[in-house]
């Protein structure tokens, strides 16, 4: 087989052969396949698209490229969630500690901020101590222990992502949705759990920019996912503005503790009970989703949830004071604030550019293995809806970076439009695919 001509079969538009699709992902992890090669084929299939079948063997060959997650030996039922990735998105420090102060075993692998998007990895390692790097066998002995971990995925468990992944980063190929359904849903097969719930962002903030999209990916998403032996569900929720109050990493641990001590945002509430609540319906303990939702409400509210928060962060190597009393996390020396150039309401806030913002103040990265800043980010203090004056603080920037900070304030002021008009404001879950 050459590669030569698969690229050309895509490029002609004729369906490639589950035994050529293997072969491909499988010379490309041995790095047999240059990257050159590859771009070819993923620009292929961005304008291609990969019928059914394809879109099955593409992710199997995937999930396959390398090891798998083994929870076999941990007694109970394993959840996992995915986030397409958004901004102010902490839903996964709050959802993990949730899923295991009601019984379920949470062993969530994650990845660190990607373009204009956070990483739950920078997130919690923003916590003094807090480990990430954890082996196969402690991610076990810690699920066996207290049923919750948030580990940092590692290169060795569905390889061909990772390598994929940065090739489509810089080849214009990330928003394809073959080529999305692969990458997380391979991760997900290799993760060990048995129900998962995927969170499909829309809106300016995700790569799906329209609900057609977005509902298009998210059936995809469940389709292939429970073809290949899983059992997925998946909410498609609004990524117009940021979620909360905060983009950047202590920024998001300190929105994720007040949600856990049930103080809100009720975005971020409200998206992190509903996907708690698929989980409960997947798993068969509730068949009614309000009486779900109550269920985990009730284990924000008893505390339940903080406090398998507070021992996830020790199992973990974290200082658990820091949590106790977040104004121990880490803090921006220098804060600047934006404001408003002109009185009116609210009328968008653009989570992308936010989230770029975040990023530039130190929040994420602008080149591969660069140190993120744990205190920098951005501090929203108006958001959609909400009546401002001229010259009021609409938000406040923690500078990690001092030389960028006059672009993350362009960005930041360009991010809010401020018109005369109340706006409309749409639900925050724009549909559900079981
Ligand atoms: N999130 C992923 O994990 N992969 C993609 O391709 C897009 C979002």
């Amino acid at each position: 087989m050459r590669m030569v001509d698969l690229i050309e079969k895509k490029r002609d538009g004729v369906p490639l052969t589950e035994q050529e699709i293997r072969w491909l992902i499988h010379r490309y992890v041995a790095r047999e396949v240059p990257d050159y090669q590859m771009a070819a084929f993923l620009m292929a299939v961005y304008f291609r698209g990969m019928t059914e079948g394809e879109m099955e063997a593409f992710t199997a060959a995937m999930a396959e490229s390398g090891d798998k997650v083994d929870l076999s030996a941990v007694p109970g039922i394993k959840v996992d969630k995915h986030s397409s990735g958004g901004v102010g998105d902490t839903v996964t420090l709050i959802l993990v500690p949730l899923m295991g102060a009601a019984g379920y075993v949470m062993a969530k692998l994650s990845g660190r901020a990607l373009g204009h998007t956070g990483g739950t990895i920078d997130k919690f390692e923003a916590i003094p101590g807090v480990r990430t790097d954890l082996s196969p066998g402690e991610i076990i002995d810690q699920a066996k222990r207290i049923g919750v971990v948030i580990a940092e995925h590692t290169e060795d468990i569905a390889p061909a992502d990772k390598l994929l992944y940065e090739l489509r980063d810089v080849t214009g190929t990330v928003p394809s949705l073959p080529l999305i359904v692969g990458s997380i849903l391979s991760k997900k097969l290799a993760g060990g759990a048995d129900l998962i719930v995927l969170d499909v962002k829309c809106g300016d903030g995700a790569f799906m920019r329209t609900l057609p999209e977005a509902k298009e990916l998210a059936e995809a998403l469940v389709r292939v996912g429970n073809k290949l032996g899983k059992r997925f569900s998946a909410l498609v929720t609004a990524m117009d503005q940021p979620l909360g109050w905060m983009a950047g990493n202590a920024l998001e641990v300190k929105q994720a503790i007040s949600v856990l001590r049930g103080e809100g945002p009720p975005d971020l509430e409200e998206i992190t009970l509903a996907l708690g609540a698929e989980l409960l319906l997947l798993s068969g303990e509730e068949s009614d989703e309000g009486k779900a939702r109550d269920k985990l409400k009730r284990l924000v509210d008893s505390g339940a949830a903080w406090k398998k928060f507070v021992e996830l962060v020790a199992a973990q190597g974290g200082d658990v004071r820091a949590v106790e009393e977040p104004e121990l996390l880490p803090h921006a020396e220098e804060v600047q604030e934006v404001w408003a150039p002109r009185s009116g309401y609210v009328r968008k806030l653009s989570a992308r550019k936010i989230g770029l913002a975040a990023g530039l103040l130190g929040a994420g990265r602008e080149v591969k293995g660069q140190t993120v800043d744990p205190a920098a980010g951005v501090e929203l203090l108006a958001k959609v809806g909400d009546r401002v004056e001229r010259e009021q603080p609409l938000a406040r920037l923690h500078v990690g970076r001092r030389e960028l900070v006059e672009e993350a304030k362009r960005l930041v002021t360009e991010a809010f439009e401020i018109g005369t008009d109340f706006p409309l404001q749409g639900d925050l879950i724009l549909a559900r695919i079981r």
